[in-house]
């Protein structure tokens, strides 16, 4: 097959969803649809169960499955699919986020009876300002629920999106009956026995003609035409172009548990997501289609076995070919590397390629060269841009537990940060370390990897700080950004690229300074210019 075949049959996305929602159920159902397994139940759930966050073996095994299910590709009609996995949990949304760089579109899935969620509305938020195309997935139409318009108001309003459904159900919970293909115009009807079968859709070439009366009765068939009507009044048609620009999403609703209204999603989405689409670095666009590869680094995953103590680093590759034993520039380090094995990722095994293809993921085995956002090319001299670090939501002074293991300490943490565990600030005033973090799990996690994985001990502090914010003088020399530097010398410090961050104590505090500094900007992402 050609190069350019080759990238115009990938479609690399990411499924996101408040936890619950559906979303680890419709994985497993995309994937029984290409076969890529052949039961339900093999895709491991990666969601930590509540109330678990003191359980280390259950971290640890937490870590085995998301390595397992970091990316899971298949085949279907031709489509090579990679399904990127994004943690549900928030404590590590930071990661979520990151994946999202690595996405050329996303499935958000909803659940019909909660409506949108808090984790919902923030990776939308993400998608939204990254103009990621959305398909939205309602999912549980067993279950009793929203009503569908009410719904689809609640999803433009909280979510800011601009909806068009692709399809429609009829009726739901007890009197769920099937649902109402728009796109490819037929019924499918909904016998609560679809869990093992793959369903049967019937043609409606006229949603008027009596056919529909005796399939779904008289008073549904009712209903579903008034409701169709209103549907063609309020929402815009389809336009693929405004859904590729992030300006329009379209809905499909079904249940995943009972594999209903998936196919229809699977089909839809084969059609209209898009392929691997051009990147932005720091010099220039970068389109799938030239010659020479890049990629970059979007998630790092620490070996499992504390024996050797390797990772492997997940590259997506945005143009190019990728090569195995082929020498690469680590533009970082100014380095070049060549990989022996990297590793390509199938449903639930992962298998050593000799190349792979723009929107396809590698992992590479890795001994501490990489850290998050590195980029690799043949040459050139490239920095892929977006992947920021937000504001943490904890922070905590880490100290040394152990003084004769402070080199371990020390390389343990700067390792960990590289992975994205937490972020790590060092203050101004007298050099100690801050961990921050989006979540109180994150300390257990640290703390347990520094000592099984480098034998250092660490204890924690409380800090209080408000916010993270990484400051933004308009002028570096002017008198009130001196004056600044002095006056809030103790809550300043540097983050792990050497940028100058503001720890605020409080909302207050940071709004005063704000108001007394004007000409400084105080940003909550790294990345703002
Ligand atoms: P997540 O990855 O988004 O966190 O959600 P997950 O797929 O694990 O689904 C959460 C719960 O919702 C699961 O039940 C799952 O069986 C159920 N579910 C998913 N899709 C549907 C659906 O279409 N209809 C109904 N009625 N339920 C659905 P659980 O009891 O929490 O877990 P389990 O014991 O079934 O695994």
């Amino acid at each position: 097959m050609k190069f350019i075949e080759e990238i115009n049959r990938r479609r690399t996305f990411g499924i996101i969803s408040h936890p619950d929602a559906g979303k680890t159920t419709l994985t497993e159902k995309l994937l029984l649809f290409g076969g890529a397994i052949q039961e339900a139940g093999a895709v491991k759930s990666n969601k930590i169960k509540k109330g678990a966050t003191s359980d280390f073996m259950e971290i640890e095994r937490q870590r085995g499955i998301s390595v397992a299910t970091s990316v899971l590709a298949f085949e279907y009609n031709g489509i090579k699919i990679n399904i990127l996995d994004t943690p549900g949990h928030k404590d590590f949304a930071e990661d979520t986020y990151r994946t999202l760089t690595a996405v050329d579109s996303v499935i958000v899935v909803i659940d019909v009876a909660k409506g949108v969620e808090e984790q919902t509305e923030k990776l939308v938020e993400v998608c939204r300002m990254r103009n990621i195309p959305m398909i939205v997935f309602i999912n549980k139409l067993d279950r009793e629920g929203k009503d569908a318009f009410e719904l689809l108001d609640e999803i433009e309003q909280k979510l800011k999106l601009k909806v068009i459904p692709l399809s429609f159900p009829i009726g739901m919970g007890y009197e769920f009956k099937g649902i109402y293909n728009i796109w490819e115009q037929n019924i499918n009807l909904f016998s609560g026995d679809n869990r093992k079968n793959i369903e049967e859709t019937i043609e409606i070439s006229d949603i008027n003609s009596p056919e529909v009366n005796s399939l779904i009765g008289d008073k549904s068939a009712e209903t579903l035409r008034e409701e169709l009507e209103l549907v063609e009044g309020i929402y815009p048609s389809f336009d693929r172009e405004e859904y590729l620009n992030g300006n329009l999403q379209p809905v499909f609703f079904g249940s995943a548990l009972n594999n209903f209204g998936v196919r229809e999603l699977l089909d839809c989405f084969v059609d209209i997501a898009p392929k691997p689409r051009a990147k932005n670095s720091e010099e220039r666009l970068v389109k799938p289609d030239e010659k020479q590869f890049t990629g970059f680094v979007f998630k790092i995953h620490a070996n499992m076995d504390p024996k050797h103590r390797d990772r492997l680093a997940f590259i997506k590759i945005v143009s190019g070919e990728f090569k195995r034993n082929t020498p690469y520039l680590h533009v970082r380090n100014n380095k070049k590397m060549k990989f022996s094995s990297p590793n390509a990722f199938f449903a639930e095994k992962k298998e050593i390629v000799d190349v792979s293809y723009p929107g396809d993921i590698v992992g590479l085995h890795d001994t501490g060269n990489f850290k998050i956002g590195d980029t690799l090319t043949e040459g050139e001299i490239i920095n892929y841009k977006g992947i920021p670090s937000f504001s943490p939501e904890h922070f905590r002074y880490i100290n040394n537990a152990d003084p004769l293991k402070s080199k371990q300490l020390y390389k343990g943490i700067d390792q960990l940060m590289d992975e994205g565990v937490a972020q790590l600030f060092t203050l101004e005033l007298n050099g100690r370390k801050v961990i921050g973090t989006v979540g109180a799990l994150q300390y257990e996690v640290i703390q347990y990897r520094l000592e099984h994985e480098y034998g250092a001990k660490c204890t924690y502090e409380n800090l209080n700080v408000y916010k993270a914010c990484w400051v933004d003088p308009e002028d570096p020399k002017n008198d009130e950004y001196k004056d600044f530097l002095r006056v809030k010398q103790r809550f300043l410090a540097k983050d792990k690229q050497g940028q100058l961050v503001f720890l605020a104590d409080s909302a207050f505090s940071l709004q005063m300074t704000e108001q007394k500094y004007p000409s400084i900007k105080f940003h909550y992402v790294s990345e703002f210019k």
